[in-house]
């Protein structure tokens, strides 16, 4: 069996695509593959029964297309079969298209190296989104808490994991989109979402410190800063600002989206609030958890 897991920004989401930092950790869910049993002929098959994932190399859907590139990049050529379980939400800016692409990979050459792993997952990356940055890949692969800049890479931060509440907003929501919705919002007006996008990116960088040195309360208040930039380029939804505001309101240190937006999930900090902020997310109907990043 061959895992990877998901993960949430912190700081940084589409300011990355854009070459500025962003501040990421690993969390506590995961995709797991195992390779079954293949015949003759049946090419490279995956099936995901509970994300109701069902596709063949090739075949016409995202993840078929995603399957035909990791397996051009590994070299695969005989018939496989994936199975594949998750308790991982999918589609929500956790980064699960990442962790699938990082799981299949290690899956499709398990004496693989972690470079080569990386590669193989980032063809599949590719054919999932709109020109990604690579953040998720890397986090999916190698976890921990890090500083990633698109061409330099990744920067491990030396810091204990944050303990953070999840909201699922239920809003269907594509990444690609979202990047493809602020690349145009960028060339109407350059200005202002290259200043906004400055902004965010001087967060992470400003939030990995403030993780380092243990100091919560900057972290919380840098969050909701972070929300406020991520408003202004287009990214977050009523929906969103709304799980925003009830876990302010329950009393979480700061709040954001995470990920691509138009949906998807938000992040709460809230340290002896967590109860109270999944409670209240949970009272207006959201799916809610708290787990481990970093
Ligand atoms: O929505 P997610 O989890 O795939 O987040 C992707 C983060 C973006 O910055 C929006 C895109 C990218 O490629 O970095």
């Amino acid at each position: 069996m061959a895992s990877a897991r998901g993960k949430v920004i912190f700081f940084g989401e589409h300011a990355v695509v854009y070459g500025h930092p962003a501040l990421a950790g690993a969390i506590s869910r995961q995709v797991a593959i195992t390779v079954a049993e293949s015949t003759e002929g049946e090419g490279v098959r995956l099936d995901i029964p509970c994300w109701e994932v069902r596709a063949a190399a090739g075949d016409g859907s995202a993840v078929g297309g995603a399957l035909a590139a990791m397996t051009a990049a590994a070299g695969i050529t005989a018939p496989v079969h994936l199975l594949g379980e998750a308790d991982l939400p999918a589609a929500v800016g956790l980064g699960s298209s990442a962790a699938l692409s990082v799981a299949v990979a290690r899956a499709l050459l398990p004496d693989a190296g972690g470079a080569a792993i990386e590669d193989v997952a980032m063809a599949g990356e590719r054919a999932f989104h709109d020109n990604p940055s690579g953040i998720d890949v890397v986090m999916a692969a190698r976890g921990g808490l890090g500083l990633f800049r698109r061409g330099a890479g990744l920067a491990a931060v030396d810091a204990p994991p944050v303990r953070l509440c999840i909201a699922l907003s239920g809003e269907s929501r594509q990444t690609a989109k979202m990047v493809a919705a602020v690349r145009a919002r960028r060339e109407a007006m350059p200005q202002k979402i290259d200043g906004e996008l400055l902004t965010l990116g001087e967060l992470a960088a400003a939030g990995a410190k403030a993780c380092a040195r243990g100091d919560v309360a900057a972290v919380g208040e840098m969050m909701d800063r972070a929300h406020a930039g991520l408003c202004a380029i287009g990214v977050s939804t009523d929906t969103l600002d709304a799980l925003v505001t009830l876990a302010r309101d329950a009393g979480a240190l700061g709040a954001k989206l995470t990920g691509g937006g138009g949906g998807g999930a938000v992040i709460a900090l809230a340290p002896g609030r967590e109860d109270a902020v999944l409670g209240a997310w949970r009272e207006a109907g959201f799916s809610a958890f708290a787990c481990e990043a970093g």
